[in-house]
Order: C-alpha cells, then sequence, then structure tokens
C-alpha cells in the first residue's frame, strides 16, 4: 500500500530532525559547554525584537514570520552570530518554522518568558498581586512552546524587573519564578534548558542582585538562576577597558558562580558604532568572568540601535554598524573563545546567608513565597493548553528579499546554510557578507548551499523559507517531487 503524504511527511521530518540539529548547551560551573564536545560556549549574540513592541501581539511575534527568520538567520550566519534574544513571545502560536531555521544555521536561542500583555509578567511594584496562574499560563506556555528545540539554550525568568521602582520583596518573588519554571522543566521537559535573570545596569545594586540569585539554598536547590545577564551600556564609542568601566564590572563579577553576560550591549552615543568592546569582552581580560554578549539590537527601530533596516517585507539594508561588528567578529580568535578551563567548570556556589547582600535597601532573607495550588498541579502534570513546537525540516538555501548594503549596493547571492548536525555559527572571514564600496559591483557571501538540501528548496518567495526537507536519504528523496514536499509543508 502506498504511503500517504502524512506518513512520508512523517517520516522526512524525523529524517531531517535527527539530520540537523546543534547540540545543546549546558551550565558548568560559571562556563556554558557545548554538552557533546565540552568545548566552551560564549555568546555571540544579538537582540532579536523586529517591529519593536509593537512586533508582538498573541498572534504574531518575531519567530513567526517564517521569511522574515530565514532572511535574518542568513544574514546573521554571514556576521558571525551564534546567539539570538527574543524578548517578548506568544504561547498560542506556532514557532516552529523560525526556531528550527535558526537551529539549522547554527544559532542558538535566549527566551524571555514574561509577555508585555496584561498578567503576562510580575509587576515589580505588586509581585505578590501578580504571582499567580494567569502568570504562569504565559511562562508555561512559552516553555512547552520552546522545550523540544535543541537550540533553545535558556529561558529568562525575568528582565530588569529589580530596580529603584521595584518593592523590597521582589527579588523573592523572581527567584521563586526561576525554581518554579525549572521545576516545570525537570518534571516536564526531557532535558534540564538553563534558566536566568536579565538585570538592568543599577550598580549600587547590582552585586546583591547577583547574589541573590546565584546563592545556593539547601531547602531549596532548584531557585537558583542558571544563568545571569547584564544590561549594560557603558562602553560608548572607541573606549577602553577602564574608561567604560568594564574593569569594575570584572571586578563586581569575580566571585561569579555561574555563567554572566550581556544580555544587552552597544551603545550608541557615539554613531556609527565600532564595536570596540568587542575585543575586550572576549579577551582574557573579561573571559574569565564573562560569557560573551548580546548586541542591541538587530533592527532599525525609533531608538536607532539597528544593525539591519528592514525597508519592507521585500527590502532590507545592512547599515554600518552591521559591518563595523563583523569586522570585529572576525578578528577574534575562536579557538581561544571555545577553550574550556577546568577551575572554571568547576566553580561552586557559595550558600545564601544574609552577610552576602550589602545593601541595606535590599532584601536579606530568601523566604520565597509558596507556589499557587494551580501552577504546583501543572508542574506536576504539565501545562496542556499550549502550542508545543517541534524541529521541522528547512532546506531553503536562497532568501527570497533583496538586500543592500550602506552604499546602496545590492548584496547578491546572501545564502542560508544547512549546517552539519553538532555545529553552531561562527565569525568566518571567507563566508562573511562582502559587499564592494564601488558602486554597481554586487558581492558576494558563502559558495555553496548545503549538499544535502534538496530539490524542494525553491526559488519562489512563498514556498523558499518553509519548503522541503534537508538531509532526507536519497530512498526518501526519491519518493518525494519537490511538488509533493511543497504540499506536504501546507498542510
Ligand atoms: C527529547 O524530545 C525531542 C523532541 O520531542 C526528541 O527529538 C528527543 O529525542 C528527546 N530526547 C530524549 C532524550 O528523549
Ligand atoms: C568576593 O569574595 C571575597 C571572598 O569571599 C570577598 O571578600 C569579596 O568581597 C567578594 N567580592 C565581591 C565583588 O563580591
Ligand atoms: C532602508 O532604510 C534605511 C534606514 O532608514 C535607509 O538608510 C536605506 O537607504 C533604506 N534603503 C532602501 C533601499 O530604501
Ligand atoms: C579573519 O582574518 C583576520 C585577518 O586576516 C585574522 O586575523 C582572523 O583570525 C580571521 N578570523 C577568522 C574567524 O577566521
Ligand atoms: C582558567 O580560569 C581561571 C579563572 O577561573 C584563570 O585564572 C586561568 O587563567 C584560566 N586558565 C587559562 C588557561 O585560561
Ligand atoms: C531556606 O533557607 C534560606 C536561607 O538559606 C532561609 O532564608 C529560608 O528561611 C529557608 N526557608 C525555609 C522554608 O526554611
Ligand atoms: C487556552 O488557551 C486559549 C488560547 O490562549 C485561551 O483562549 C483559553 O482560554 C485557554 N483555556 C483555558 C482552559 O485556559
Ligand atoms: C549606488 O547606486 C544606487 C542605485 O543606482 C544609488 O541609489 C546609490 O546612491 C549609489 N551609491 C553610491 C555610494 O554611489
Ligand atoms: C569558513 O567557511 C568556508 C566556506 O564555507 C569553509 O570551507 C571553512 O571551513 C570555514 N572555516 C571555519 C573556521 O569555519
Amino acid at each position: 500500500m502506498a504511503p500517504t503524504y502524512t506518513q512520508l511527511f512523517a517520516a522526512a521530518c524525523a529524517l531531517a530532525t535527527t539530520a540537523h540539529a546543534v547540540t545543546p548547551i549546558e551550565v558548568q560551573g560559571k562556563d556554558f559547554v557545548n554538552s557533546k564536545t565540552g568545548d566552551r560556549f560564549q555568546i555571540l549574540g544579538v537582540d532579536y525584537q523586529p517591529g519593536g513592541s509593537s512586533g508582538f501581539s498573541t498572534t504574531q511575534d518575531p519567530l513567526t514570520d517564517a521569511d522574515a527568520c530565514l532572511r535574518d538567520a542568513a544574514l546573521m550566519q554571514g556576521l558571525g552570530v551564534n546567539t539570538i534574544r527574543v524578548y517578548n513571545l506568544s504561547p498560542d502560536v506556532d514557532h516552529s518554522k523560525c526556531a528550527s531555521i535558526f537551529n539549522g544555521a547554527g544559532i542558538y536561542m535566549v527566551l524571555d518568558v514574561n509577555s508585555p500583555l496584561s498578567g503576562g509578567s510580575l509587576d515589580r511594584t505588586d509581585p505578590q498581586g501578580t504571582y499567580n496562574a494567569v502568570y504562569f499560563e504565559q511562562v508555561f506556555g512559552i516553555i512547552e512552546a520552546f522545550k523540544n528545540f535543541p537550540n533553545t539554550l535558556g529561558f529568562f525568568a525575568g528582565n530588569e524587573v529589580i530596580n529603584e521602582q521595584s518593592v523590597y520583596e521582589a527579588p523573592a518573588y523572581v527567584r521563586a519564578v526561576v525554581r518554579d519554571m525549572k521545576d516545570y522543566i525537570a518534571a516536564n521537559a526531557n532535558r534540564s534548558i538553563p534558566v536566568g535573570y536579565s538585570a538592568a545596569d543599577v550598580r549600587p545594586i547590582l552585586v546583591d542582585t547577583l547574589d541573590y540569585f546565584m546563592c545556593n539554598m539547601e531547602n531549596s536547590t532548584t531557585s537558583r538562576a542558571d544563568f545571569f545577564g547584564l544590561n549594560s551600556y557603558s562602553w560608548c564609542g572607541d573606549s577602553t577597558y577602564v574608561e567604560s568601566g568594564y574593569n569594575t564590572l570584572v571586578e563586581d563579577f569575580s566571585n561569579a558562580s555561574l555563567p554572566v553576560f550581556f544580555s544587552e550591549f552597544g551603545c550608541n552615543a557615539v554613531m556609527p558604532r565600532e564595536f570596540t568592546e568587542v575585543a575586550a569582552l572576549y579577551s582574557d581580560k573579561m573571559d574569565s568572568v564573562f560569557s560573551g554578549g548580546l548586541v542591541y539590537e538587530w533592527t532599525e527601530e525609533a531608538n536607532d540601535y539597528g544593525l539591519v533596516a528592514i525597508n519592507s517585507t521585500d527590502v532590507a539594508t545592512l547599515l554600518t554598524d552591521f559591518k563595523n561588528l563583523e569586522k570585529q567578529y572576525s578578528k577574534l580568535d575562536m579557538t581561544s573563545v571555545e577553550s574550556s578551563n577546568s577551575s572554571q567548570t568547576s566553580k561552586e556556589p557559595v550558600t545564601c546567608a544574609t552577610s552576602l547582600i550589602s545593601t541595606t535597601t535590599f532584601l536579606n532573607s530568601w523566604d520565597l513565597p509558596t507556589v499557587p495550588s494551580k501552577v504546583a498541579d501543572w508542574i506536576k502534570s504539565g501545562y496542556t493548553n499550549a502550542t508545543v513546537g517541534s524541529l521541522v525540516a528547512v532546506s531553503a538555501t536562497t532568501i527570497p528579499q533583496t538586500i543592500y548594503d550602506y552604499n546602496g549596493n545590492k548584496v547578491s547571492s546572501v545564502k542560508y546554510k544547512v549546517l552539519a548536525s553538532d555545529e553552531s555559527n561562527t565569525p568566518n572571514n571567507s563566508t562573511s557578507i562582502d559587499s564592494s564600496t564601488s558602486n554597481g559591483t554586487t558581492s558576494s557571501t558563502s559558495s555553496s548551499s548545503s549538499s544535502s538540501a534538496s530539490s524542494g528548496s525553491s526559488s519562489s518567495s512563498s514556498s523558499s523559507s518553509t519548503s522541503a526537507a534537508a538531509g532526507l536519504s536519497t530512498s526518501v528523496m526519491g519518493l518525494l517531487t519537490s511538488a509533493t514536499l511543497f504540499v506536504a509543508f501546507l498542510l
């Protein structure tokens, strides 16, 4: 009996997903580590929120438009990025295509679980009133949506919740959210996905905030954060390690027992940005304390931090900052960036104690709120009202949009390349997006597309990002024409 399209589609997916998947990253001591090779993983990242806050609704977020994701993943491959951070996500929509596109490109995702909609986050002025089941529909919905992707690097339990406006008890509530998320993942996901917090650069309480989240509580071990992000814009223009205050940050975080990274960096007080902080961040001055960082931000929005301008759905322009960042990345010594260090990976946390906290206005006890009963039920049995994502095959190699560089030259042959399993994206001079400054000359990027990409990859714009299966065995491919593959993906 002839197999149905659905059966063929399922078979194609299974093959393709096992063929191309990044290796999950885990936390060891104060480093991120590749769980297979043991190599260190440092974040070479960008913050990804096309459209800013208006790019988000319950039906649309930065990881729902596959054509846009394909364009951005292809451009990020050329830039040398290995991680994106996405702030606002909806648990009600499917993210499988975009997450799979970034996975195929060797790009990890750090995902905020909160949303700007009502009930979608802890209120820093009323954490007690907002730590409830309604909030956890958002939190657990996002975990369900992304738990199955190997390129989910981690989840942020909160972003800049604790600041000058937050109430005294706020840290205990955020730490409780970390606990509940980690307990949920332990019971309902099949790998241990790290959970952390992203802090504002409020220097007077920075060390207290770090200590509050990273210390170990014997009576609640899962409430300890797995990593710590810092949003910091203190290096402006062609600054220095000392002038920027980076030396102070290194001192402040010198005792850290978890991975610390910039969850946002890239001051724009001096334009264009040269990104000279990149050389400092990944150098031996900083790399025992920082695991890299994410540049704010991918797209040009009203606040003027973009690397890329999205002119329309069909046209995008690489801005000067893109070129400058690419140049800085290409100077990195990736062997050093990826080298593991046993004194780093064996770092142990200290035990929580009142003496760790030095600011009188900062909470110095760890009496965490008890889990609301409905939330406890979901931790035990799973939250089922969610759109669970899973890897789908991606074989597109050409992107449908037209790309210009900052001189107005068309950048041709931007390629999306499915990397081999276990590979993550790295800066690579020979695949960088290279455009000439003279007009009329187009430039080239990476040479050829993935060898195993199927013929289902289409040059027509509507299907290119969603079609077909890379890595299909030839026997399965023999059964499938590109037309049937295309039809299958539309179902
Ligand atoms: C974990 O789940 C993913 C997605 O469902 C699956 O591909 C993978 O094989 C599972 N791993 C284990 C160890 O069960
Ligand atoms: C680091 O730990 C040492 C020893 O416990 C302590 O004296 C020092 O104040 C700590 N520094 C920071 C910035 O936490
Ligand atoms: C796209 O937008 C950017 C930023 O506004 C602008 O500099 C660029 O010229 C535009 N490109 C095209 C092709 O319209
Ligand atoms: C890129 O080229 C520069 C200069 O030739 C070299 O120093 C650097 O190591 C290269 N970077 C990568 C990632 O290959
Ligand atoms: C390993 O890390 C420690 C700090 O954690 C640092 O002092 C040491 O220099 C590092 N070793 C190498 C070879 O980088
Ligand atoms: C758990 O331990 C922390 C300090 O390590 C303490 O502040 C808290 O009161 C303890 N909680 C319970 C329920 O014993
Ligand atoms: C399930 O999710 C949908 C969509 O988010 C929502 O409209 C509905 O109220 C939820 N149902 C329950 C029982 O929570
Ligand atoms: C390059 O050519 C385009 C289209 O002809 C034009 O708009 C742009 O201004 C030119 N750029 C430079 C640097 O001459
Ligand atoms: C850089 O890209 C070229 C072309 O795709 C590839 O042959 C080479 O192995 C890559 N080098 C590194 C260090 O990844």
